[in-house]
Parts: C-alpha cells; sequence; structure tokens
C-alpha cells in the first residue's frame, strides 16, 4: 500500500463477508453428531422448505450452480450440434454447461439498464437448432421474463433461469423459482443464502424432478439414504449414466437455517443499495443501478456505473483507490466473449457486443452483505465520493 493511503488505522472493509451466526454452528454440530454426512434428512427438508419459499411443486439440492444448470439441459434432453442463448454478460458456468453437451452457447448482448439478456436481440439469433434460452437475473434484478416467455412460446423454446443471483427476488409479484420450467440457483460462499458451495433446481414438473433426482446421484434409482434407512435395502439399480452431484447434509443444514434469514437478509440489502444510490444519485460521474417496475431485486450485487467521460481516471484506477482506502470491490462480468475460450471455440471477438463491452468498462460492484454496518455504509460512500470528486473532469 502507497504511503499517506486513507484506510491506515481503519479495518478494510472486504467486497464479501459470509454472514453466519451460531445458528448455523449448532445445525452444522447436529449433522456431525448425527452420525450421516452426506445426503439425508436434512436434504429432504432443506429441498422442502426451499420449494415452499419460492412457490415451486418440488425443489432439487445439488452441489453447485453449476450443477444446477447443467442439471436443468439434461432434463430438456439438449442435443450436440443444438444451440442455446445466453447473454454475454454472465459467469462462464451458463455458457460452459452448454458445452458440456456438445452444444453451443450463442452469446446475446445485454440491456444497458438492467445489465440482464437484450430481449430485442433474441429473435435475430434463434436459428433452426436453437433448442433454449438461459436468461442469469443480473445482481439479483429479474429479467423481462414476460417477453422472454412470449418468445420461448412463440418459437417452441425452453425456459431454463439463472437465478444464482436471485434469492428472493420477485417479477410481478411472483418469486423467481417458480415463473419458469426450470430455475437454477446457487449457494456458492458469495451468495445470498450460502451453504458455501451448493445449488438448487426448482420446477413445477413431475418429470423433470425424478429425472434430475436420479442424475444428481450417478443415475442409481433410490440414493444411499434410502438404502441404508431403517427400512432401507442393499438392492439399487443404474437406469442412466448420471453424476455426483448430490450436497451433503452438512450443507443442508447450513441452508436450512440461512433459508429463515432470507428475508431479514434482503431487507438489509435493500437498505444498502438504497443508501448507497441515495448518495450516488445527484453526482454527476454516477449511475447507480435501477429496479425496473413490478420487479424485486435479491440485491446479490450493487454494481454502480461511472461516467468515464466525466472522470480523469478508468475503472480500474478508481478500483485501484478504494483499494487502497481499504475498501473491497469486484467486476461483474468481464463479457463471455472476451475471453480466449469462446474466442478460440466459437469465433467470438472484441466487438462483438458493443453495449456489454461499454458496461463491463465502467462498472464497479461495491460491498453489499447484511454484516456490513452503517459505519461501514458511511466509509464506502466517503470514499467513492472522494475519489469521484479528486477525479473529476
Ligand atoms: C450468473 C451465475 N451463474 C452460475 C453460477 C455458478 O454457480 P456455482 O458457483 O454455485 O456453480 C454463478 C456463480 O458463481 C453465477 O454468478
Amino acid at each position: 500500500m502507497a504511503s499517506g493511503t486513507k484506510f491506515v488505522g481503519a479495518t478494510p472493509i472486504p467486497f464479501h463477508r459470509a454472514c453466519l451466526g451460531e445458528e448455523e454452528v449448532a445445525a452444522v454440530s447436529e449433522v456431525i453428531r448425527s452420525g450421516w454426512l452426506t445426503m439425508g434428512p436434512k436434504t429432504f427438508e432443506f429441498e422442502a422448505q426451499f420449494a415452499k419459499y419460492v412457490g415451486a411443486r418440488h425443489a432439487v439440492a445439488v452441489c453447485s450452480g453449476t450443477a444446477a444448470l447443467h442439471l436443468a439441459l439434461d432434463a430438456i434432453g439438449l442435443k450436440p450440434d443444438e444451440e442455446v442463448l445466453i447473454p454475454t454478460t454472465t459467469f462462464t458456468a451458463t455458457g460452459e454447461v452448454v458445452k458440456y453437451f456438445g452444444a453451443r452457447p450463442v452469446l446475446i448482448d445485454v440491456n444497458p439498464v438492467s445489465l440482464n439478456i437484450d430481449v430485442s436481440a433474441i429473435e435475430g439469433a434463434i436459428s433452426a437448432r436453437t433448442r433454449a434460452i438461459i436468461p442469469v437475473h443480473m445482481a439479483g434484478q429479474p429479467c423481462d421474463m414476460n417477453e422472454l416467455r412470449e418468445i420461448a412460446r412463440a418459437r417452441g423454446l425452453h425456459v431454463v433461469e439463472d437465478a444464482a443471483h436471485a434469492l428472493p427476488a420477485e417479477y410481478e409479484g411472483r418469486r423467481i423459482g417458480c415463473i419458469s420450467e426450470l430455475t437454477a440457483f446457487s449457494f456458492y460462499a458469495t451468495k445470498t443464502l450460502t451453504t458455501g458451495e451448493g445449488g438448487m433446481l426448482t420446477t413445477d414438473s413431475d418429470e423433470y424432478a425424478a429425472r434430475m433426482r436420479v442424475m444428481r446421484l450417478h443415475g442409481i434409482s433410490g440414493d444411499a439414504w434410502k438404502r441404508y434407512g431403517k427400512n432401507g435395502s442393499w438392492f439399487y439399480e443404474v437406469v442412466e449414466a448420471g453424476y455426483k452431484y448430490n450436497p451433503t447434509d452438512l450443507q443442508s443444514a447450513l441452508g436450512l437455517v440461512q433459508l429463515t434469514k432470507c428475508d431479514a437478509s434482503n431487507d438489509a440489502r435493500r437498505r444498502i443499495a438504497g443508501r448507497y444510490s441515495a448518495a450516488f444519485g445527484d453526482i454527476g460521474a454516477f449511475e447507480p443501478p435501477i429496479t425496473n417496475p413490478g420487479r424485486t431485486s435479491a440485491w446479490h450485487l450493487y454494481i454502480l456505473r461511472l461516467r468515464l467521460e466525466r472522470l480523469r481516471i478508468g475503472r480500474n484506477a478508481f478500483i485501484e483507490q478504494l483499494k487502497e482506502r481499504g475498501i473491497g470491490t469486484s467486476v461483474h462480468f468481464i463479457p463471455l466473449h472476451l475471453h480466449p475460450f469462446y474466442q478460440r471455440a466459437y469465433g467470438y471477438k472484441k466487438g462483438d457486443f458493443p453495449v456489454a463491452e461499454a458496461e463491463f468498462e465502467r462498472c464497479i460492484s461495491l460491498p453489499i452483505y447484511p454484516s456490513l454496518t452503517d459505519v461501514d455504509v458511511e466509509r464506502v460512500i466517503k470514499n467513492v465520493k472522494e475519489i469521484a470528486i479528486d477525479a473529476a473532469r
């Protein structure tokens, strides 16, 4: 750190800190003491509570959000040489799961305000091979689900929602998780509900749920818990070549406790977002995030856009200065078409998606989590403002 920088003496504010308490410690301890660590009663209870929470008929727990997306595409029977439309502004998991099938992720530019898939660009990207759309609710703000569902209906496509950021979020009064045929959540360490690593699929389809339950555990009929339980039997059959995607009961015990805190944690995030936006809204160098009407955001991320034309420094220098002042930030996301893999495998190049590139160049994700204190929030605001004032043109 350069001498004379401003966080000497002050505790750094990390970009993220998982908010776990003694309740989680007790829940995990109980599982350890029970003697049954892998998928079992806690997982089935977590699934039931989660399904109820989002309003879906079924919830199927898995070991990651990536596994959830993979099993969702397996459920719809994605085939090699088919295509799946995804936004370029997302984490690579959204695209890599399409590649698992030998199918092709077809990238789409994003809406400059929401950073979600640009619905007006979808029709032009549909081909005879298009099978599905994976909308990603960036930062927790729901996509244009009515428009997406209408396109999907008219063109006979599946919709698999990537809701890694979207617990709990609502679209026209309905929770994300009960709108499309399949929705995939992530419980990765930084997510709004965390089990360290983990994920969940929700669906109203009995058929999809049954398939996903079999495929998450090696393609065997009946799970280990049932085999080893009091009334269980040693017998099982392998009916498919499945995956090892089940969660453990340690993770599910964490998830059950975290789920009870979900609403309060969302309120805390919304309050922090409100304070940031009130502070940054009247400063010319900033463009705070907007939640579109009829939606509520999970506020997984608070993405502040810089108006670079009003500043003498770029986004990277802005982040460096915040770091020197002890404030952790991140960037979501480097668009997929700028990564070597997507360029090499599919021929994408810089310039292909101008909106995603322009927004990427000017976005900063600020700390937003329930354990951020009022003093922390004030410190973030003060430092962000000071840097902008110092660097104003
Ligand atoms: C948009 C998006 N989709 C999918 C994933 C994958 O989730 P996981 O890390 O739980 O596999 C993530 C993040 O981690 C993500 O941000």
